[in-house]
């Protein structure tokens, strides 16, 4: 089984000046030292500079807009991302969704800066199109699952064998994570076992009272 891509998307979970975040990115960068493994994370866009600046850690914006520099308005600039500290991005995620040509043109801006990029899908037929797209990853993560502490690699992983399969097809460069519900260590076993190179979680990380402890067991099952 080769080391897998864990990244914690905090979404808004984390309230105040960004300490909360920076707290939580050193116990993935803490736990994914002393395993061995690549934990990054996905702070809000106003705490990724912060993050980047005080953490040896992989950070990924939560979102990246299909724009350049000029008369833009309350976007995600991918130049400016960079430039914050991030080394990637989620394009997007299901409580960020966009229309197909706009994931398109995040990808592209994201490309041009040299962001690696994470497109997001909930099904096997959307996963297929955004690997049509030429994303680094996508993660396929089921809504209904999101959240709910039922991991998508029990509860549905036909999901995740049918994506890698429908990618495999598309685009074999193309690499597949899966997320919702995961937080264990036998969820990212069983993902990793589905073909899957990693995962996207946020709540059974970030909400727990103990994060560095959830993250041990995560990887506890690796290697
Ligand atoms: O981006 C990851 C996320 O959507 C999964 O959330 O809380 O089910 O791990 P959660």
């Amino acid at each position: 089984m080769s080391s897998p891509l864990i990244v914690v998307n905090f979404k808004t979970y984390l309230q105040g000046t960004g300490e909360g975040a920076v707290e939580i990115a050193r116990a993935c960068r803490d736990v994914g030292a002393s395993s061995g493994l690549t934990i990054g994370v996905a702070p809000q866009l106003c705490d990724i500079y912060r993050v980047a600046s005080q953490v040896d850690v992989p950070v990924y914006s939560q979102h990246v807009d299909g724009v350049g520099a000029g008369s833009f308005t309350g976007h995600a600039f991918a130049r400016c991302v960079r430039d914050a500290g991030a080394c990637g991005t989620l394009i997007n995620h299901s409580e960020r969704r966009l229309r197909l040509a706009d994931i398109d043109a995040s990808i592209q801006a994201s490309k041009d800066v040299g962001l690696s990029t994470i497109v997001c899908t909930n099904n096997v037929a959307t996963t297929a199109a955004a690997a049509a797209l030429g994303p680094d990853y996508v993660a396929v993560e089921p809504p209904e699952l999101i959240g709910s502490g039922i991991p998508v690699s029990k509860a549905d992983p036909e999901v995740v064998t049918d994506s890698v399969a429908v990618v495999e097809r598309i685009d074999p460069g193309v690499k597949v994570l899966c997320g919702a519900g995961i937080s264990k260590g036998e969820d990212l076993k069983a993902a990793m076992e589905l073909g899957s190179v990693g995962v996207l979680l946020a709540s059974g990380i970030v909400k727990s009272k103990d994060p560095t402890a959830a993250l041990r067991d995560l990887v506890s099952l690796i290697r």
